[in-house]
């Protein structure tokens, strides 16, 4: 295997209607390594990727390959020179299969024909090698966000790509998911394949990448190898200052505070089973368990995305039916999904029109909507969550992964929900926006809101509920209050292995 430079950049520049993305960015990707990239929300990480990819191309600078100069008018033109990108947002045919996704225009043929069976021992084939395993015959649209991701990266690896661009790829995905990922990029990385690796999981850049570069407003701050840099470095770079890494101090609520929510013995065949809690004012509920434990059914059945087959809800004392997300809203239930793109934004909507269009009663005058108020609201509410830019006209498309996240907020806090339903609330999103998110967590909270929280990341759990309940197969199998809130009671109970009979409805 042959060392040395796979990919530099040469002052590369991009701008995007007057934002500078990148400002002469010079960098150089060695052979057979991983290359770590990272940043606050908005810092040029996607942008430099998707540069390297061929979906951008640069307003000046050189982009060399193999010591050549080359010019990407698009993706295609970079897979040519083997390089694929694993974009921030799933970027796949969502009614095609994952078989035909994974082989999009490198698909076998005989006659002229597609040859199905040459596939399917190809994709046989292809899975055993990257340790992913994913009915080929499982339409796009029916996978979770982490199996999408896991499709993407089956296709990139199909393509067998000298280089790939994972932009967040571990964003969605659980921790054992995410660690038959590490184990995927290590065994290509063992093979000559190269890796750009975009993350805001800063232990996980320092654990799998040679080196790091940090970028910040579109600058290149510093490139190292990992070993001279730790999480407090690399936020200290990123940030240009100090931010701390922990959670706000919790601030549990009166136990005689009154019950806002309370889901008795909810079920959903296959789901989960027998789901019963309650969330007070200001209090915070963490829905603990592993991905596909079903905690994110909950939620969305809560919110009237799902069908449930049985059980009751009752909002203030009040025994309701919530048969629809609208209705859902309507009585005051407000979720922040888990897939931005799919569930919660109109990426070609402005983020004024996003933000108002569950609440549009709000600001209209019969059927005419206050265009002056509807800006005013939203741009102060941009302004109040830090969304760069605070532009109520900006298309969602054009904002930053994390951006977007803090768009997505933006919306359900328009107006104010009894219960805020919080779904991944930080899924890609950096450092500094984490914590401006836990702190609106605590705020909702603070204000008397009930708050239903879910997220891969455990701590984020721990750190910020005050009650956790432990989800496996669709059941709680444990309750934890306060103080007996710790790591390892936690993981203990939702990694159980203990047998269990299917799930039942009655
Ligand atoms: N298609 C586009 N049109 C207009 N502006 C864009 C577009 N893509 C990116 N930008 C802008 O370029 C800047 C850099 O965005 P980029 O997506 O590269 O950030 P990032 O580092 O990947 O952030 P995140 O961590 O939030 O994903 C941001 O200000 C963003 O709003
Ligand atoms: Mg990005």
């Amino acid at each position: 295997m042959t060392k040395g430079p796979l990919v530099e950049l040469k002052k590369i520049c991009k701008r995007f209607d007057g934002i500078e993305a990148l400002k002469d960015v010079s960098l150089t990707v060695e052979r057979g390594t991983v290359h770590g990239l990272v940043g606050e929300n908005g810092a040029g990480k996607s942008t430099l990727g998707k540069i390297i990819a061929g979906v951008h191309r640069p307003d000046s600078g050189q982009l060399i390959v193999d010591n050549q100069a080359v010019s990407f008018a698009t993706p295609r033109d970079a897979l040519a020179h083997g390089i694929v990108m694993i974009s921030q947002e799933v970027s796949l045919v969502p009614k095609r299969t994952v078989l035909e996704n994974v082989f999009l225009g490198i698909e076998s043929t005989k006659y002229g024909l597609v040859d199905k069976s040459a596939l399917a021992s190809r994709y046989e084939e292809l899975t055993g090698r990257a340790g992913i395993y994913i009915h080929p015959d499982t339409t796009l649209d029916h996978l979770r966000i982490a199996d999408q991701k896991k499709v993407e990266v089956l296709r990139a690896v199909a393509r067998n790509a000298r280089l790939g661009v994972m932009d967040e790829p571990t964003a969605a995905l659980s921790s054992e998911e995410a660690a038959a990922l590490y184990s995927l990029i290590n065994s290509l990385t063992a093979i000559g394949t190269t890796v750009v690796y975009v993350s805001h999981f800063l232990e996980e850049v320092l654990q799998l990448a040679d080196k790091v570069t940090v970028l910040r407003n579109g600058n290149l701050i510093k490139t190292s190898p990992v070993i001279e840099e730790t999480p407090e470095s690399l936020v200290k770079n990123m940030l240009g200052g100090f931010v701390s890494l922990g959670f706000p101090e919790k601030n549990y609520s009166r136990p005689d505070a009154p019950v806002v929510l309370q889901v008795q013995h909810l079920c959903q065949q296959g789901d989960f089973e027998d789901i019963s809690f309650e969330i007070r004012e200001g209090e915070i509920v963490g829905l603990a368990g592993l991905a596909g434990s079903g905690r994110s059914e909950i939620c969305r059945a809560i919110f009237g995305a799902e069908k449930i087959a049985g059980g009751t809800m009752v909002l203030r004392g009040k025994a309701i039916q919530v048969k629809s997300p609208r209705a859902a809203v309507e009585k005051g239930i407000a979720l922040l999904p888990e897939s931005r793109k799919l569930a919660g934004l109109v990426m070609n909507f402005s983020t004024s029109n996003n933000i108002t269009l569950p609440h549009l009663s709000k600001i209209s005058l019969g059927p005419l909507i206050k265009l002056a108020e509807e800006k005013d609201l939203t741009q102060s509410i941009l302004t109040q969550l830090d969304v760069r830019p605070p532009d109520p006209m900006a298309k969602v498309s054009s904002l930053s992964g994390g951006n977007q996240q803090k768009t997505l907020f933006a919306k359900w806090l328009f107006k104010k929900p009894l219960v805020f339903i919080a779904d991944e609330p930080t899924a890609g999103v950096d450092v500094g926006a984490k914590r401006a998110i836990y702190q609106l967590i605590h705020k909702l909270a603070g204000e008397g809101l009930a708050v239903l929280l879910v997220s891969s990341d455990i701590e984020e759990v721990l750190g910020l509920s005050h009650k956790v309940l432990a989800i496996r197969n669709g059941r709680i199998v444990m309750e934890f209050d306060r103080d007996e809130i710790t790591e390892d009671k936690v993981m203990n109970a939702i990694f159980a292995t203990d047998k269990e009979g299917d799930l039942k409805c009655n």
